[in-house]
């Protein structure tokens, strides 16, 4: 897929089954693959991810109902669990921690930055599920289901939860985007 055209295919899909058109292996090889390629500042690598399939994927949103108190509606968490996984991301902390020790002067920048850097990476493995023709929809539960989240996967006090993306094989499409006047807000000039 030519590069715009995969970026204009990524939306956010909820109706998600558990059948993806292609392994999952394919699934964890491309989420391998842009973690390893997304940039971060001063290549400090302050990235994690999780993935979360199988019966571990049912068990997840089952926790995180819980962790909800029947707050959430049942039938919302279903959906999600629904699908064949979740692309759990998290920033490392002590890594951040460690460029912000070495490099004081930037010191305030360095989670802004992770968080930036997070950003890219979930809209990399988002645009990558798409061409995969895997669908997926982008969930923030945290930080309620933080420790229910680390309880499940074993991740370490230092990795903070920033997004849950929940993917699967696409029952039902996103609709035609909103048109707009992009020139509202995109500028040239010179
Ligand atoms: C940073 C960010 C946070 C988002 N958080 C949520 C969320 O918590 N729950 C949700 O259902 N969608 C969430 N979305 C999805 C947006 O609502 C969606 O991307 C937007 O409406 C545009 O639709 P599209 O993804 O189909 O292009 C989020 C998207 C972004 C980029």
């Amino acid at each position: 897929m030519d590069f715009m055209d995969a970026v204009a295919a990524r939306r956010t899909v909820y109706a998600l089954n558990k059948e993806l058109p292609v392994a999952q292996q394919k699934v964890t090889d491309m989420v391998k693959r842009a973690t390893e390629l997304v940039p971060d500042a001063f290549n400090m690598r302050s990235q994690r991810v999780v993935i979360v399939q199988g019966a571990q994927q049912d068990a997840l949103w089952d926790a995180v109902y819980d962790a909800f108190d029947g707050k959430v509606a049942r039938e919302k968490i279903d959906g999600f669990k629904a699908g064949a996984g979740t692309v759990l991301y998290f920033i490392d902390t002590a890594t951040v921690k460690g460029l912000q020790d070495q490099f004081p002067t930037y010191a305030a920048n360095f989670p802004v930055w992770a968080q930036q850097s997070n950003g890219m990476l979930q809209f990399t493995v988002w645009t990558g599920l798409r061409e995969l023709g895997v669908g997926a929809n982008l969930q923030h539960y945290n930080p309620v289901i933080d420790d229910v989240v680390r309880a499940l996967t074993g991740v370490p006090e230092s990795y903070q939860l920033v997004a849950q993306m929940v993917y699967g094989g696409i029952v039902e499409d996103a609709g035609e985007k909103p048109g707009e006047n992009i020139s509202d807000r995109v500028t040239v000039i010179g």
